[in-house]
């Protein structure tokens, strides 16, 4: 279950926060902005990708059938493929039990970092993942021929060690044709950034061990509210209603802070879902506008310690999302101190301990007029990520459609690609 606490917005100063009728200003217009959304023809929430019982067993078939052949999965991806499964990752790795493959994400080029990678791994056993939607990112169609010399060299062959998801198109499909390389699809009107619940993050998952069925089955209990009418029921209408109206504030910075350290690279999957949907330079019309909402990653309580005096002090110029783990897996007891000036440790444990420090938190914010919302998780669970990533999804759908931008494309990424492409070209002629 999610719920979502907004009611600090209407404790703080008027001209930082949100009464209750300005919250509300957007309501009436819900259906049309639905319609704009539909109007996107965007794949995220479509029947194909969260309702595709087809595609969700064979990725399980395809799993479960190699649990016990690699022990190590690499995972060559960059950006929209491969934040998903990082967050994935770090929210569930820890907890799964059995015989799973480790997961190594390679998502930069340096080359120490890709030749202490290569150093540490049994080839035989290792499976890599190629994930590219374009299947023509300089960064991942280098390191693909890179491991693939290796794995030729090692005397293996490349169909036993390589596994694709890429789109119809592109050098990597004609490469899996050729070597008759293992690939999944990602659907084309799946943008990389909301492409967690495809192939994309879905293969990965389940190779470690993470339950896909029940993350499908969060996603598509919370497309419902962000398909429904119902303002109430809308959760993700509500989000993106006040950072919207907070944006007009002057809040053009949003801060996730999540109080789970099993979260914290929710922070960063979100990161670039709001950075790259929302910093557009010309609205739908093609006026110049350079808008957008710059996104912080913070993990409670390790960045109290780091940045909460920015927050508490410096520029009233942010909307907090605090990310709450309702129950934790673990009760840690936090041995009572003979020290008296410790007594307010008596009794406690470490969970405890790590939500009073929120509450702390949001408490300083709500006396320095800061804005804060927090989206609070029953438990960290399959069922629980998957809605959440269609919350976040859902209400960057809409944040769009108030920002009157088109959410789903990247002019400024694909510009940076192709400078590099010619800088390449040009210092081989
Ligand atoms: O969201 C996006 O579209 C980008 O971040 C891409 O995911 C990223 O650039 C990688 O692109 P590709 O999957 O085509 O290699």
């Amino acid at each position: 279950m999610i719920h979502i606490d907004f009611s600090a917005l209407k404790t703080i100063a008027p001209e930082h926060g949100l009464s209750p009728e300005e919250q509300n200003s957007l309501n009436n217009r819900l259906p049309e902005y639905l319609q704009k959304i539909h109007a996107r023809k965007q794949g995220f929430y479509g029947d194909h990708v969260l309702s595709n019982e087809a595609l969700i067993s064979e990725i399980q078939v395809f799993a479960d059938s190699v649990e016990e052949t690699y022990e190590v999965i690499v995972l060559l991806g960059i950006g929209g493929s491969s934040l998903g499964t990082i967050a994935l990752r770090d929210a569930f790795g820890h907890s799964i039990g059995g015989t799973y493959p480790e997961l190594i994400v390679l998502d930069n080029i340096d080359p120490d970092l890709i030749a202490e990678t290569l150093e540490g791994l049994e080839l035989e056993k290792t499976l890599f993942l190629v994930i590219s939607k374009s299947g023509g990112t300089p960064e991942i169609v280098s390191q693909y021929f890179f491991f693939s010399e290796v794995v030729q060299n090692a005397g293996l062959l490349e169909k036993d060690h390589f596994v694709f998801i890429t789109g119809s198109n592109g050098i990597l499909r004609k490469e899996a044709d050729k070597k008759d390389i293992i690939t999944f699809s990602i659907p084309p009107d799946v943008g990389g950034r909301f492409s967690v619940l495809t192939a994309v993050g879905l293969l990965p998952a389940a190779l470690v061990g993470i339950d896909i069925q029940a993350l499908i089955h969060g996603a598509q209990k919370m497309r419902d509210l962000f398909l429904s009418e119902n303002v109430n029921k809308n959760l993700p209408f509500q989000l993106a209603s006040i950072q919207h109206l907070l944006l007009q504030k002057g809040k053009t910075i949003n801060v996730m802070y999540p109080y789970a350290h099993k979260l914290h690279r929710v922070a960063d999957w979100f990161r670039q879902l709001l950075a790259e949907s929302t910093g557009k330079k010309y609205s739908n019309a093609g006026k110049e506008i350079f808008t957008g909402i710059t996104p912080i990653s913070a993990l409670g309580a390790t960045d109290q310690h780091s940045q909460n005096q920015l927050y508490f002090e410096g520029p009233n110029d942010k909307l907090f999302l605090f990310l709450e783990n309702q129950s934790f897996q673990n009760t840690v007891q936090i041995p009572t101190p003979s020290d008296k000036r410790l007594e307010y440790l008596k009794d406690t444990d470490f969970g405890k301990l790590l939500k009073l420090e929120m509450e702390g938190t949001k408490g300083a914010l709500t006396e320095a007029d800061r804005p804060h919302v927090t989206i609070s998780l029953s438990e960290i669970s399959e069922e629980n990520l998957g809605a959440l990533f269609l919350l976040l999804e859902g209400a960057t759908a809409f944040l769009g459609e108030f920002l009157d931008i088109n959410a789903f494309d990247q002019p400024g990424v694909e510009l940076s690609k192709n400078i590099t492409k010619n800088l390449l070209l040009q210092k081989n002629s």
